[in-house]
């Protein structure tokens, strides 16, 4: 039989008096002080590149529920005005490409816009453009009207397929300072693509440390991959 050691009572009760405003504290960083937050996870190595870079031009490929969408606009509102575009099946997610995509849920996107579109910080709103289907389609099309990207993030399906696609969309919308964060590396479809990125024409980075996650099964390290033009 497994037995737990019992966790110390007075422990127990100091913790749960604490969390509420531990938790209140958080929200506070991660709203009004966004060049202070940190979570310890490898998105802030995404908020490092945003200190570095400040963007004006955000795209990211997979916006989902939009948590990491707000915490790359309210950071770059710190520095300037930032405009964002948002790439995601949103309400055509079926089970079928749930599957396919070792996906996430996503949330409707309605929602996720008024979310996004509802940031007010220094005086800035973001400029918000959320692109709802297969990105293989609509990552393409919204090219022209996108131009050239500061920041982009690969986020998205994880079939070798769509991140293909996806990578390969992205590169039209590089110039010379554009960085192009490639998350989940080595799993899934986003290993055999990053590591077959012609390294003549794209300089290459796993940034390290990635996320250890060690109760999905089997056990993941994600990391993000950082892709630039080569010199
Ligand atoms: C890991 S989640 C993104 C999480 C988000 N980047 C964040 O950090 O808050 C992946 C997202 O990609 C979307 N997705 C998966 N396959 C897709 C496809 N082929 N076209 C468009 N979106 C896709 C899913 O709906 C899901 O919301």
């Amino acid at each position: 039989m497994e037995r737990s050691i019992p966790e110390n009572p007075v422990k127990s009760i100091v913790k749960g008096l604490l969390r509420p405003s531990y938790r209140r504290a958080r929200k506070f960083v991660f709203e009004r002080l966004p060049v202070l937050y940190r979570d310890g996870s490898r998105y802030d190595h995404i908020a490092a590149e945003i200190r570095r870079l400040r963007p004006g031009k955000i795209v990211e490929i997979g916006t989902c529920k939009g948590d990491n969408a707000e915490r790359m606009l309210r950071l770059a509102l710190w520095y300037r005005q930032a405009d964002y575009y948002g790439f995601d099946l949103f309400e055509e997610m079926g089970p079928e490409k749930f599957a396919q995509e070792t996906a996430i849920w996503p949330a409707p996107m309605e929602l996720v816009e008024s979310r996004l579109k509802g940031i007010k910080f220094r005086g800035r709103t973001p400029g918000v453009r959320l692109f709802k289907g297969d990105t293989t389609r609509t990552l393409r099309d919204a090219a022209p009207e996108i131009g050239r990207a500061d920041l982009i993030y690969i986020d998205g399906g994880h079939s070798y397929e769509t991140v293909r696609s996806d990578w390969e969309n992205s590169a039209a919308l590089c110039g010379p300072g554009t960085v192009v964060l490639i998350d989940d590396y080595p799993n899934w479809g986003v290993g055999p693509l990053v590591d077959g990125i012609d390294r003549s024409r794209w300089k290459v980075e796993i940034i390290e440390p990635g996320d250890f996650f060690h109760h999905s099964d089997p056990p993941l390290n994600c990391k993000l991959a950082r892709v630039t033009m080569a010199k």
